[in-house]
């Protein structure tokens, strides 16, 4: 017998090992991975690059009017064994980490319409279940009906770190002070925007991986996905 598809939800606060998480999670259920914080990111690229910040402040109304001409696809890349996003059919996977989108996506993302098109999209993208998704506000509003919902945190120095590790493996000239002012502010920033801010939903479990490898996360998430699949 076939187990039955399910959605899996993942929230929690930035640089918590999410996605890698989300993407270990998807390979070995063979389910359909997708990081919205990716969607959120490159709509915070294309406004950078079409000039809706002037003095790392948001034009909104701008950002608004540029929505209409943004389309947001993944492509599976079998080398990352996860998809790439694109944006009007561009690469743009690499372009959406740097750290000027990252200053600045959480401005974008605090946008009503922004989120709007992204969480319908997303919705979209999750109608045949078998994904698992991470974000911010996936069990709360994107899937409020999701079978498993994860919420993760971790010290936030612990998250500065891997930032700091993965930006500067791929050769970014960055600072450990830079990379915690920003996990900081973008936690603040996230839990306390207007809408859809970042909280545990009430059925959510918690995962604190501070200390915890790939493997014990792994271990520790198959014991309850078997209850809930069986
Ligand atoms: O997961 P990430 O750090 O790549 O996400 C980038 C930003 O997008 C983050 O600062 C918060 C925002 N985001 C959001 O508001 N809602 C989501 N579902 C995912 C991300």
């Amino acid at each position: 017998m076939e187990t039955k598809k399910i959605i899996i939800a993942i929230d929690g606060f930035s640089s918590c090992g999410k996605s890698t998480f989300a993407k270990a999670i998807a390979a070995k259920l063979g389910y359909i991975f997708i990081d919205t914080g990716a969607m959120y990111r490159a709509v915070a690229l294309y406004a950078l690059e079409h000039g809706a910040f002037a003095r790392d402040e948001v034009n909104r109304e701008r950002v608004e009017a540029l929505l209409d001409e943004i389309e947001i696809s993944f492509r599976f890349n079998p080398e990352r064994g996860a998809s790439d996003i694109y944006i009007n059919g561009v690469y743009a996977e690499e372009r959406i980490r740097s750290i000027e989108v990252s200053n600045c996506v959480s401005k974008v993302s605090s946008i009503a319409a922004v989120r709007e098109k992204l969480v319908a999209l997303q919705q979209q993208m999750g109608r045949d279940r078998g994904v698992v998704m991470d974000g911010r506000d996936i069990g709360t509003v994107v899937f409020p009906d999701a079978e498993i919902k994860l919420f993760m945190t971790a010290d936030p120095k612990v998250r500065a770190e891997r930032r700091y590790k993965e930006l500067t493996a791929k050769g970014d000239s960055v600072t450990m002070e830079e990379i915690l002012e920003n996990v900081i502010s973008r936690d603040e920033a996230d839990m306390t925007r207007e809408i859809s801010p970042l909280r545990r939903a009430d059925d959510a479990l918690e995962l604190d991986n501070s200390y915890m490898s790939v493997e014990e996360q792994m271990a520790w998430f198959m014991e309850h996905y078997k209850r809930v699949v069986e």
